[in-house]
């Protein structure tokens, strides 16, 4: 319409002013790649239907000077940016918002993935519209020892992923994703392109888990990769019986986060079509005759035999946990496509263990109808986690939590009457959980936005560290251009 397209005019012939080239990377409502591109990277399709506020154009810049030319014409005209690397946004921020008036362009960052290691170093520079799995494959192709300790997911970006921590089953022996940083390429709100150095260390320190599209655009991080034994060992155990799956789960809670730093125990507790499942996965870096008299001294009740356990690389660690066949080629890393569940996921933190009454409450409200699949998936804390300071970075769930709970529904349905079903049942798992979970903030993770919370969203998140990060966004962007539903407001607005 003649209201959207007139600040789209205007924009391009800023852009234009300033490149007479960049008007092929700007893709208008028009333009028949539109769509398609809007969807190639929203992972969650409940921000996919004729309802959900579109940006006015895309963007996809090849250069640094294309990001710098996009704020400044934002700027002069007025348009909010939202940037997106991988788009697995919880809320679908990175291309949406909840404002259906609100005139935005998505900043998309597929075209900045490059990726180098450096072996004798122990680093990478690695772009932020680069995915887990481009980074983990670069990593592989130099060297079967080395990997970083990020999330799961091949798909994930590591813009938004590093901006809001990011953790995976390296965590209770080298930290997150964001302790790895060693340094930064930033574009700011004025243009200006900083490195570690010229940005200095409070927003040095900001940027490394105080959230996206907040402190100024995430060009490259640096990363300090960790070392990894060549044969990795991993199991994964399930049970279906109840009192069995129970007794488990309230034992795990006593032994997980105090084991030797080389293991983790992930668990999750499911319903899958109508089955529900206690599940318990494992990676322990090193060889098996080395994890099972670990497992029969710490946690005999697991029960895990030799025949549970598969020696594997790192990196074919990451394919079976992404459910790639281990033996197939590592090529599926950089596929940038994926499945389409509708999804919403909450978290938590638990600090004591959950009596068995407790899980028993949980596996009921697992049996609830109408739920397709969903649960809990427990991240085991301790280890390295808890030797960070929590004002280390801005991610602040550290030292006194045995584990981190996501809660989560997927479903396939269409329509909002289906969706309202799944996150009715997933707020009231939610609320039944608050007995059991912190309390004062209760607290929740960045990076499993969750628009729920409301107004406490700030300490949930991140704890003291909220003040710190209102003054270096207060320094760095005081009129709180680089914004969504949920970044950190400068002093003025907060007031
Ligand atoms: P997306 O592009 O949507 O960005 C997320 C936020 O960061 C948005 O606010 C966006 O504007 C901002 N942003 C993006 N790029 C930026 C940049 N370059 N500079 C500044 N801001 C930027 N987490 C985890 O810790 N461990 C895990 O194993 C997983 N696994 C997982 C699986 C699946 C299927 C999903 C959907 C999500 C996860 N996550 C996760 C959560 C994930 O870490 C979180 O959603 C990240 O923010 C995603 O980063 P993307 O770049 O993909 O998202």
């Amino acid at each position: 319409g003649v209201t959207s397209s007139q600040p789209y005019e205007e924009f391009l012939q800023c852009l234009e002013f300033h490149d007479s080239n960049i008007t092929s990377i700007v893709y208008t409502r028009a333009n028949s790649s539109f769509s398609s591109l809007l969807e190639s990277s929203i992972r969650n399709p409940r921000f996919d239907t004729s309802a959900t506020p579109k940006p006015l154009l895309i963007f996809t810049p090849r250069q640094i000077s294309h990001i710098q030319s996009a704020i400044r014409c934002s700027r002069a005209h007025r348009i909010q940016i939202r940037v997106r690397s991988g788009g697995h946004d919880y809320e679908g921020l990175s291309y949406s918002t909840i404002s259906p008036s609100l005139t935005f362009l998505v900043l998309d960052l597929r075209n900045l993935r490059a990726i180098q290691v450096d072996v004798p170093s122990k680093t990478a520079w690695a772009q932020a519209g680069a995915t887990l799995g481009e980074l983990y494959y670069a990593i592989a192709a130099e060297s079967r020892t080395l990997a970083f300790p990020a999330g799961m997911w091949p798909t994930v970006g590591l813009g938004g992923h590093i901006s809001g921590g990011g953790y995976g089953s390296l965590l209770r022996k080298h930290g997150i994703a964001a302790d790895n940083v060693v340094d930064a390429q930033v574009v700011d709100v004025e243009g200006r392109i900083l490195d570690r150095a010229s940005m200095g260390e409070d927003l040095f320190w900001a940027i490394r888990g105080g959230g996206g599209n907040t402190f100024g655009i995430v060009v490259a991080w640096k990363l300090s990769l960790v070392s990894v034994p060549p044969t990795v060992t991993l199991f994964t155990v399930s049970r279906t019986a109840q009192h069995k799956g129970i007794e488990l789960f309230h034992r795990w809670q006593h032994v997980v986060d105090k084991l030797p730093d080389d293991l983790i125990v992930m668990a999750s507790l499911s319903r899958d079509n109508g089955t529900i499942l206690a599940s318990f996965d494992s990676l322990f870096l090193g060889k098996t005759d080395a994890l099972l008299p670990l497992l029969e001294q710490r946690f005999p009740e697991l029960g895990v035999s030799r025949s549970d356990c598969i020696e594997m690389s790192w990196i074919q660690s990451i394919l079976y946990s992404a459910d790639f066949p281990i033996n197939g080629s590592l090529e599926v890393l950089r596929n940038r496509t994926t499945g389409s569940a509708k999804f919403k996921g909450k978290s938590d933190y638990v600090k004591e263990p959950i009596p068995i009454s407790g899980f028993e409450g949980i596996w009921e409200k697992l049996k609830e109808v109408g739920v397709q699949t969903g649960g809990l998936i427990l991240a085991s804390y301790g280890g390295k986690m808890s030797e960070i300071p929590e004002s280390s970075i801005p991610f602040p769930h550290r030292a006194g939590n045995i584990y981190q709970v996501e809660e989560v529904a997927f479903w396939v349905e269409d329509g909002v009457e289906a969706a309202d079903g799944y996150l009715n049942w997933l707020r009231g798992l939610y609320e039944y959980m608050t007995p059991y979970v912190s309390k004062n903030p209760r607290e929740a993770y960045a990076n499993y936005r969750d628009l729920d919370i409301g107004r406490s969203w700030g300490s949930s998140y991140y704890k003291n560290n909220f003040d710190r990060l209102v003054r270096v966004k207060t320094a760095v962007d005081p009129a709180n251009f680089f914004r969504n539903e949920q970044s950190i407001p400068p002093l003025s607005s907060w007031r």
